[in-house]
């Protein structure tokens, strides 16, 4: 570590109240074309809730590379000696319990490309401060509790910047001298600095209107590059489902009466919630048929929805503190998934959420960066924008609504903002409106908060007599770099049983009723349950729904398996028990598949492929194999090759002895409908799998035809993976005619990447990392190259070389200076590395090593690579 501080770790039990508040908040911004001057008038009073000794403590104001010209208190300037700068601090010593303070500060947003703060983007000025990132924009108590009622105004070029926007209502506008003009805004909801929000560019905008439930009426803007218009409906219309969904579904009506969404090329995450003026990356706002996929569309209806939910989960009810995240983002990640379920399939839905769990999470659970919903430290807060935080976190939200059903759910949601409407509260505040909404004690639940780790759930059946069993369930969770040994959880387990038909069967547990699905409640470390049953032999289908985000382990026989998955009346359990059955293959320690095994799938597949009830998405879901990340997320040790090896003998044995199947969908379907495209494409990948030389054209002619995005793609994307996909004229052709178009362009980057032979490294540092649409600056390239590669192209990021790995850490570092958040985010993808063999550990491991002893290591790559390491 040689950079200017050591890292410190915060600790969530180290919490305390800020001294200070700070009740006002105006701002002014003069944008100018190399800085910005920020002046910032503060009314600040001493915290009655802070514990304090000293009755007027110095005041410690956050603030990372800005340059102080003014500072005053009550309008009196203050002498050097007033206040000290230290690193990223000032610090001052009030001497009355209420005061004013003003600064005048210079920044540098056009030199800014840790896009955090204010930063320029495509020649607009935008902002993205969560969840530290105000600090950037001013001296502040730049933490969420700290609510404050903000006035701005912005002035710059009215030619360069005829919109100067921030959150709330417009005020006023005016014209200034030299061209200039001025926007002040008012919101006055008091709010955290983090959802503070400024853009000032050059924009179109698709206008709207949406009448609320009490018949107000609200303008909607949704904001864009010049020429992009025709991509907006789709945004414009998924804001006004979710809008109404929630008022349906949670009685939550919008409050403001401005919504504007702004998109920018430039941005690290998905979209922003800032209140009243969302910032969003223009890959979920953009999208026509024509330029954006299936997969796409789902993709922007679910981030609108997510940031817009944030208005009264995470906005109206806010963090108390940054480990309360999953506060806010696991409950809005849950809301947005129950609206997307309502939207689309429920089924498909939910199959979607499970993979992100089984793949990403389930593997930052057994690495070196597991950590409750809840963390209990942390270096860097933007490394825990996690899959645990938002994904776990909605799984146990999901759990409690499970448990308590919507109804009571419903009251436990009403009480939560009945009681903390206006304030900054924790997780603890919400399990406690859940809990004394519905009378239940929760003590046990709130385990899910406070252990990391991913329970594993044995499961044993035993016949006591006729149509007598015992379910017995045992239950542990492995030790987590912080967390040696573990209390037990309470896991609902949503289960039903079949005969050996796959007919549903009625059955009780313990002294209940008869029924066709119950919900186990499992509280002790070993449990067995009574269940009666009036049958000879019973397949339990435990889990359905995937009920809780565990490992669930039952010695299905694989014709039970095949069994479950051709008839399981829950149709996510249907799905999981293909992927259990391949999950078993693939795994098992045998080197090779034998002949039956691979006999077993191929015939599930074909019931499949020719189940008239079934639809299409669902089909094409279980026809895939489970991904290599699930594979491995799932394990504590993986033979890799084994794997590469077995998964491609399955893909091949498939491909080619259904290859009927797949040239009769490819043929017969019509691709109407996305179930049906996304069906047709895998048949196309299979049949490419069959025989390259044989279906090439299929592909080929899919490419030059296609009328719309996801057909594109899909061809693009096992052309590009073909023998001759580097030099290929399809390529080449889909380039030219998309080069303008930088989201489309993302894809192709993407498509590249996932070509297996052993060129490719080569190909990427040479061809890709080098082209002129290529830049290291933009997140989604980054992603779409190298992300892509090391979490999608698993036979060649691991090559025995030890190539992919070297790429993988030399775009870390050097991101690491250029946007430390993006190089955190790429340096966790070496995370698994201790399940792999020796040869690959050792590989990593001097990866890490190089990385750590880099000059000015950034915090956010210090933490993961450190917590690597150990
Ligand atoms: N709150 C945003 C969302 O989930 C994400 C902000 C992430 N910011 C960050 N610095 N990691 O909708
Ligand atoms: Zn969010």
């Amino acid at each position: 570590m040689s950079s200017s501080t050591k890292p410190v770790v915060k600790f969530r039990k180290n919490y305390k109240p800020s001294p200070y508040l700070i009740k006002n908040t105006e701002l002014i911004f003069q944008l100018f074309e190399d800085h910005v001057l920020v002046s910032a008038s503060l009314n600040i009073e001493s915290n009655p809730k802070s514990a304090e000794s000293v009755n007027l403590p110095p005041m410690e104001l956050d603030g990372v590379a800005l340059e102080l010209l003014e500072i005053s208190i009550d309008d009196k300037e203050l002498s050097d000696s007033d206040y000290q700068l230290k690193q990223d601090l000032l610090i001052i010593q009030p001497t009355t319990a209420q005061f004013n303070l003003q600064t005048l500060c210079k920044i540098y947003p056009q030199k800014n490309t840790s896009l955090e703060g204010l930063y320029t983007s495509g020649g607009k000025f935008c902002t993205q401060c969560e969840a530290e990132g105000f600090r950037k924009i001013t001296y502040y108590l730049d933490r969420p509790e700290i609510m404050s009622a903000f006035s701005v105004r912005i002035e710059g070029d009215q030619q360069k910047y005829p919109l100067l926007l921030s959150n709330g209502n417009p005020a006023s506008r005016g014209d200034l001298t030299d061209g200039r003009h001025f926007v002040e805004w008012h919101d006055p909801f008091p709010k955290p600095c983090y959802l503070f929000a400024l853009v000032a560019g050059d924009l179109d905008c698709l206008e709207d209107e949406f009448t609320t439930m009490n018949g107000r009426k609200v303008k909607l803007e949704l904001f864009v590059d010049k020429g992009k218009l025709d991509q907006c409906q789709f945004a414009m219309d998924s804001l006004k489902a979710s809008m109404r969904w929630d008022e349906e579904k949670f009685g939550r009506e919008y409050d403001l009466d401005l919504y504007m969404v702004v998109a920018v090329s430039d941005f690290n995450m998905g979209a922003m919630e800032n209140k009243g003026l969302n910032i969003f990356n223009t890959k979920y706002v953009l999208a026509n048929e024509k330029t954006a996929t299936d997969a796409d569309f789902e993709g922007v209806e679910r981030v609108i929805a997510h940031e817009y939910f944030h208005n009264w989960t995470g906005n109206r009810v806010t963090c108390r503190d940054w480990f309360q995240l999953s506060l806010k983002e696991g409950l809005t990640v849950f809301r947005d998934q129950k609206f997307s379920e309502d939207m689309q399939s429920k089924p498909v839905q939910r199959i979607d959420q499970v993979k992100i769990i089984r793949s990403a999470q389930f593997a930052e659970d057994s690495g070196p960066m597991a950590h409750p919903i809840r963390p209990d430290s942390y270096i860097e807060m933007n490394n825990f924008y996690t899959v645990t935080v938002y994904n776990k976190g909605a799984e146990v939200i999901n759990m409690m609504h499970t448990l308590l059903g919507e109804a009571g759910f419903r009251k436990g949601m009403d009480l939560y903002f009945e009681r903390h409407d206006g304030q900054a509260v924790t997780c603890e505040d919400f399990v406690r409106a859940m809990e004394e909404a519905n009378d239940v004690d929760w003590t046990q639940f709130r385990n899910w908060y406070s252990q990391a780790g991913t329970p594993l759930v044995n499961v044993k059946l035993t016949q006591l007599g006729a149509g007598q069993f015992h379910l017995d369930c045992e239950q542990s969770c492995p030790p987590t770099p912080e967390q040696q040994s573990k209390s037990p959880f309470m896991i609902p387990i949503k289960t039903g049983f079949l005969d050996a038909a796959g007919n549903s069967l009625k059955f009780k547990v313990e002294q209940g009723d008869w029924t066709d699905e119950a919900l186990l409640i499992l509280t002790e470390n070993k449990q067995s349950f009574k269940i009666e049953c009036d049958a000879e032999q019973i397949i339990p289908s435990l889990l359905r729904d995937f009920s809780a985000p565990i490992k669930l382990a039952y010695e299905y026989s694989l014709t039970q398996l095949a069994t479950q998955f051709a008839s399981d009346p829950n149709s996510f359990n249907r799905w999981d028990a293909g992927q259990n059955l391949m999950s078993r293959l693939l795994l098992s320690n045998s080197p090779t598949l034998s002949a039956t095994d691979k006999e077993i799938v191929e015939q599930a597949f074909s019931a499949i492929l020719h189940d008239e009830q079934l639809d299409n998405a669902l089909k094409a879901l279980a026809v895939q194999l489970p991904s290599l990340n699930s594979l491995i997320g799932q394990s504590d040790k993986v033979d890799l090759d084994q794997l590469f090896n077995k998964s491609n003998q399955l893909k091949q044995h498939l491909a080619k002895s259904l290859e009927p199947v797949w040239f009769s969908i490819y043929n017969t379907l019509a691709g109407d409908n996305a179930g049906a495209r996304w069906l047709r494409n895998v048949a196309l990948s299979y049949l490419l799998i069959a025989s390259e030389a044989q279906y090439f054209e299929l592909a080929a002619n899919q490419i030059t035809h296609a009328t719309n995005m996801t057909d594109e793609l899909a061809a693009l994307q096992v052309i590009a993976k073909s023998k001759n996909g580097f030099e290929s004229e399809y390529v080449e052709q889909f380039y030219q005619k998309w080069q303008n178009e930088d989201l489309v362009l993302d894809k192709w980057f993407s498509a590249q990447v996932l070509n297996e032979q052993d060129n490719v490294i080569d190909y990427i540092r040479s061809s890709l990392l080098e082209h002129e649409k290529f830049s290291i600056g933009n997140p989604n390239k980054v992603h779409s190259v190298i992300s892509t590669f090391s979490a999608n192209n698993l036979v060649q990021f691991h090559h025995a070389s030890g190539a992919g790995y070297a790429l993988l850490a030399d775009l870390v570092i050097q991101l690491n200076q250029i946007n430390p958040q993006i190089a955190g985010r790429l340096a966790t993808q070496f995370n698994q590395w201790k399940k792999l063999d020796s040869n690959r550990q050792t590989l990593i491991k001097s990866q890490l090593s190089k990385i750590i002893s880099i000059d000015a290591l950034s915090n956010d790559v210090f933490e993961v690579v450190d917590k690597s390491l150990k």
